[in-house]
């Protein structure tokens, strides 16, 4: 069995491949997939660039080129919901495309012809994220206080399940935040990916999980937050998840 983990930025898997025993890079559709063991399971890794095409195809050519038997996929995303702060973990439990607008023809968010406007995360890989995800929130020494402090992530970083919303926008104003959480009250956060991976692997049969930790609220102040958190802290926040979410998976 072999895992696909995707990342939107080289920033979010900083420091991945580094743990791949016997990694190999192939080259597949403009895109660079490190193949390798972690842990004695088979990984390959790969970003899926920013936005919902450009995921879809690296999911795509992780299903069919490289057989992966599952994908998670690990990143950052704006604090949507009222309850989640910056440096809060959102594992996925469904996913939409906030920006799917079929109407009237089909009812807002139902991706056409699926009867469906939200896809489903595979509970069992969901249920792994999980418990790895409460190991790195509690293991302090994955981001130190210094960077805890710059951050402003006093207090511990909780982790929320629900509804990530994912549309082709940075959402970097309030005003447009606001719009989501009146539209998709039970959105927990906003990206760019998660839903159109959900998608493939709804159509391919293969088992989906997404976790993503909070750089920005999804307001005026998101595009600094973001990059901040992006350099500073995804990279490592991924490995100690990817790490510990690796051994409970079967092999
Ligand atoms: N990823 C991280 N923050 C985001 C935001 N505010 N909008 C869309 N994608 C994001």
């Amino acid at each position: 069995m072999s895992t696909g983990i995707l990342s939107a930025m080289a920033q979010e898997q900083a420091g991945l491949a580094a743990h791949l025993d016997g990694m190999r890079v192939e080259r597949y559709a403009g895109r660079e997939f490190q193949v390798g063991r972690w842990h004695g399971r088979e990984v390959v890794l790969a970003l899926s660039r920013i936005g919902k095409v450009a995921a879809a195809t690296t999911a795509a050519a992780l299903i069919e080129r490289f057989g992966v038997s599952r994908i998670v996929f690990t990143g950052v995303a704006g604090g949507l919901h009222p309850d989640v702060r910056v440096g809060d973990t959102v594992i996925g439990t469904e996913f939409v495309q906030h920006d799917m607008d079929a109407s009237p023809i089909f009812p807002r968010y139902e991706v056409p012809l699926y009867g469906r406007s939200r896809f489903l995360a595979d509970a069992e890989l969901s249920r792994c994220l999980a418990q790895a995800a409460q190991g790195v929130v509690q293991d302090e020494s994955v981001i130190d206080a210094a960077t805890r402090a710059r951050f402003g992530l006093g207090g511990p970083m909780r982790i929320h399940h629900g509804l990530i919303a994912s549309g082709d926008r940075f959402v970097s104003r309030s005003e447009e935040a606001a719009a989501l959480r009146a539209a998709l009250p039970d959105a927990m956060a906003v990206e760019m990916e998660a839903a159109a991976v959900a998608q493939v692997c709804h159509d391919h049969g293969v088992p989906f999980a997404a976790v993503r930790n909070i750089s920005d609220r999804a307001d005026d102040q998101a595009h600094v937050d973001f990059d901040a958190y992006l350099h500073e802290v995804a990279g490592r926040q991924a490995r100690a998840l990817i790490a510990a979410l690796l051994p409970l998976l079967p092999a």
